[in-house]
Order: structure tokens, then sequence, then C-alpha cells
């Protein structure tokens, strides 16, 4: 088995795509269609214009069409625009493989990038499959229709499904912005490294390939966390206690040598070729942050937080380590104004926090230097 794609499908996909729907029009009770309409039904919708919030795309795996999703009009009407009615299908023989999950994905960050509110699932009853599917996806079970439909002589009910497409909270957006600004630095950076240069000394015991690896991770938490919103309760309140916790941590788990072989080991998931690898990294955050709703909850390595507080320990990770990158390469630090200051804000207040506000307003106003080895983090 290998790994399928999702795309949006093009008129070569419409046979693909109607040998799908044309054996559940002839197998399965889930059309009330009776003539299977073959692909010249795919290659009219491909050919008629699309208004925003329309889209039809297919799961590829070995150049063959196993699965589509569709947006389409839930009513004609126009104030009915910002919402659309979804289906999906997959061929018997590649189900219960994700594709369905992750059609659905893209189909929802498409219909949110075009301004749709609401989408809407019509289900035939009875379809346990596709009943579970949408539950499991965040669609609510809003209410069922009886005997709407005949079709193999029987009368057989809808359900519909309903799932609001909220936005990002405000405070996850502005404290997001920074964060992708430091991660594009990063990866502009790190696309200058020279070949020959990957394994020169990076910072303490990392190489160059350690280092940026660490710093990408910065990337690969916030899209691994982001995804995984909990209805459980924040147990950090911002970013100055995550790192109290860091530096508790640090003093009786030795979280600092796992910070150091964490960092090896993303130095080597960086592969062959790291700008490569870290551009993917960064486009994965960048479509975690997009299908963010509110300003959820999230797992992070040192306890659970609101996104909007983790965000800003992002942007003090891949700043920070994208200077050490410009000291360790001997060229120009180049981040965006806005990571630095974001990244200067944390610092000042995990400082506060210390205690050290005195000591680091007289440092940093030039009233007396920072004492020698003041540092706010771990
Ligand atoms: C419904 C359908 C699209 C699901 O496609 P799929 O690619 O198998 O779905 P996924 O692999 O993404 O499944 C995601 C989740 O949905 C639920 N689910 C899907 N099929 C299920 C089944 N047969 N039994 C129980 N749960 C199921 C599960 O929670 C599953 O997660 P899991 O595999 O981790 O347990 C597919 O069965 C199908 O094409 N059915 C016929 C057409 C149809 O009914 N379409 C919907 C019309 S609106």
């Amino acid at each position: 088995m290998t790994a399928f794609v999702v795309r949006p499908a093009t008129p070569a996909d419409a046979p693909g795509i109607a040998a799908i729907y044309d054996a559940a029009v002839r197998e399965s009770i889930t059309t009330f269609e009776e003539e299977p309409p073959g692909p010249a039904r795919w290659l009219d919708r491909l050919a008629s214009p699309a208004r925003p919030g329309d889209h039809l795309l297919v799961a590829v795996d070995g150049g063959r069409v196993l699965g589509y999703a569709g947006s389409s009009d839930f009513r004609p009407r126009r104030g009915y625009r910002f919402t659309r009615e979804v289906c999906v299908y997959v061929a018997a023989d590649a189900r219960r493989r994700g594709m369905a999950s992750a059609m659905y994905a893209a189909l929802v960050a498409a219909c949110r990038a075009d301004g749709i509110r609401v989408l809407v699932g019509v289900v035939a009853q009875p379809n346990e499959d596709s009943n579970a599917l949408h539950e499991r996806l965040g669609f609510e079970a809003i209410g069922q229709l009886s005997d709407v439909g005949f079709t193999f002589d029987r009368w057989l009910g809808l359900r519909f499904y309903q799932r609001v497409l909220a936005a990002p909270a405000a405070a996850v957006e502005h404290a997001a912005a920074p964060v992708l600004a430091a991660g594009q630095a990063l990866v502009d950076l790190a696309a200058q490294v020279p070949a020959d240069s990957w394994d020169a000394p990076g910072l303490g015991s990392w190489d160059v390939r350690a280092l940026v690896g660490h710093a990408g991770r910065g990337l690969t938490t916030l899209a691994e966390y982001a995804a995984q919103p909990t209805s459980e309760p924040a147990e950090i309140a911002d970013a100055s206690a995550y790192y109290a916790a860091a530096r508790r941590l640090a003093d009786t788990a030795g979280l600092n040598e796992t910070v150091r072989a964490r960092g090896v080991e993303a130095g080597v998931a960086l592969g062959a070729d790291p700008p490569t690898t870290l551009r993917t990294w960064l486009a994965a955050a960048r479509a975690a942050l997009a299908e963010v709703e509110g300003d959820p909850v999230v797992p992070t390595a040192l306890g659970r937080m609101r996104l909007s507080t983790y965000l800003p320990t992002r942007v003090v990770e891949l700043t920070v380590h994208t200077l050490d990158l410009a000291v360790a390469l001997g060229v120009p630090p180049a981040v965006p104004a806005e990571s630095l200051a974001a990244t200067a804000a944390v610092a000042a207040q995990v400082g506060v926090a210390l205690g050290r506000g005195p000591e680091l307003l007289l440092g940093l106003t030039g009233r007396r230097p920072l004492p020698g080895g003041f540092s706010v983090v771990p």
C-alpha cells in the first residue's frame, strides 16, 4: 500500500470519479439516482465556472482515482452562498485508509479560504460509515427527515450534519504572524548554508544540522500540537510560566539533555536536502494554523496551554535559533522586526517573572551593564 495524494480534480480524472459514483448508484442507497451518469456529469461540473466554495478533489494512489470529495450549492439562492453541501465517496477497496478524512480536511481548508461559513453533509439513512465519518470530523447531527426518498423499493430518510467553520481567535492570529515570519527567516537562512557546512560547529555541542533541526522543531511541534485541540483545561497560563516549567524540569529531570538529543534527531530528520525539508515543516505549521478555530487548549511538551499563549514560545525558539545560526555562519542576522519584538517581549516577561526586571531594564536602557552570565532561559 502506497501513500495517496489529495489534489483538485482535472478532466482526466472524470472516468475514475465516474467509476466510483456509478458503482454507488448501482449498488448503494446513497445516491437516489437510477441511471449511472458516467464521466459526462463530472466533465460538465469541471467545465462550469466554479463559485467561491465550489471544489472537487480526488484521492489518487498509483495513478488510480480511489476517492473524491466535493462541495457545491446547499441551496441555489444568493443568501445561502456562505454555505456548501459536501459529499465524499471512496472506492470500496480503499476504505479505512483515511482518504475521506484527508479529502474533507483539504475541502475544509479550501472552503475556509473562500470565506465559507457552514458545511452541510446530507446522509441517506441508514449509513453507519458516513454517520461515523461526519461525527469523527466535527460535524454535528442536526436532524433527520424521514421517508423523503424512494430508492431500491424502499422509503428512506436523510440525516443532516453541519459543521460551522469558525475562524481562529484574533489572539491566535496576532501571535501566529511573528512565528510564521520567523519560520520564513529560518528557511531563508538555511538555504544559504554552504553544502560543506552542515557539520560545522552550530551551538554548544550541536553542529549546524542539529541547530537547524532543533530550530525547525519550533515548527513541527506547533503543527503537531495545533492539530490536537483538547477540551481539558489549560495547565500553563502563559509563555513565562512555560519557561518556568522548563527551568524546573531542567533542574530536576535532565530536560537539557533530552532537548540536546532531540535536536540531533531533528537534524537527522532534515535529510539530504535540509532547506526543502524545512520548507515543508513551515508549510505544515501554516496549514495547521489555518485549521484552528478559536483559541484551543493544546497539548505541549510541558503541559496544556491555550494556543495563543504557546505561540510566543515558538517565536522565541525560531527567532533566537535563527540568530544562533547567523552567528555560526558568520553572516548578518536577518530576522523580521515583528519576530524580534515578539521575542524580546517574551524575554522581558520571563526576566521580570524571575525577579530580574530591574537589572534587565537598567541594562536595556544603558544605565548599567547586564550582570555577567545573565540569561532568561534555562
Ligand atoms: C463514508 C466513507 C466516505 C468513509 O471513507 P473512508 O476513506 O473509509 O474514511 P476514513 O478512512 O477517512 O475514516 C475516518 C473515520 O470515519 C469513521 N468510519 C469510516 N468508515 C467507518 C466504518 N465502516 N465503520 C465505523 N466507522 C467508520 C471512523 O471513525 C474512521 O476513523 P478510523 O478509521 O480511525 O476508525 C466511505 O465508507 C464511503 O465511500 N462510503 C460509501 C459512500 C458514502 O456513504 N458516502 C457518504 C455520502 S454523504
